[in-house]
């Protein structure tokens, strides 16, 4: 279950108290268990997903993605996995840790592991938020965020797109109020 964090250090824990903090700049959270038989359990713990075994596990949580595509016309979906040591991470991480925005809604299911996401509020505070697995997150365009590993570095996460041309970065270069090269959860 996700976990809030003030670059203070105050925590929050209980999920309406963030969710009216998420909810004043139009951030979704929801919470759905992740489904799973025998088989695709056993996936969710592996490293590396061949491409079958990514569709495996996007297959049983196809009802959230029938509901969101009744709800908010998602047309795509996919599976990202990134474990420790993976081929090009620290380029990825790097992508998406500086403030940025996207002109897509960004839409993500933790299925294992987890992350941190961090956002820019209305009146220019920021929070970090945990997510775990279960936990679906619908960013708005448009709204400055950040994305990073824990010390885990292990999530899989499905991403739903409008599109299938997906969407890039753009970068703010507002300057993030935690502190560089630390974690709240690692
Ligand atoms: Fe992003």
């Amino acid at each position: 279950m996700a976990v809030l964090f003030w670059p203070e250090g105050a925590i929050v824990n209980k999920r309406e108290e963030i969710s009216s903090i998420l909810d004043k700049c139009g951030i979704s959270l929801d919470f759905w268990p992740v489904r799973s038989s025998g088989r695709t359990a056993t996936l969710l713990d592996e490293d590396t997903l061949g491409e079958e075994e990514k569709e495996a596990i996007l297959s049983e949580q196809d009802q959230y993605f029938a509901q969101l595509r009744a709800s908010h016309g998602y047309m795509a979906r996919d599976l990202i996995v990134i474990y420790p040591g993976m081929p090009g991470l620290s380029g990825l991480l790097d992508r998406f840790l500086p403030i940025h925005y996207h002109e897509d809604d960004e839409v993500r299911y933790i299925v294992d592991g987890e992350g941190v996401f961090g956002f820019v509020l209305p009146e220019g505070s920021q929070v970090e938020l945990l997510v775990e697995k279960g936990d679906f997150i619908r960013v708005p365009r448009l709204l400055e965020h950040w994305f990073r590993l824990t010390g885990r570095r292990k999530i899989k996460a499905v991403r739903y797109f409008t599109g299938t041309a997906g969407w890039v970065p753009v970068y703010t270069g507002t300057p993030s109020l935690f502190p560089p090269n630390t974690s709240s959860t690692a």
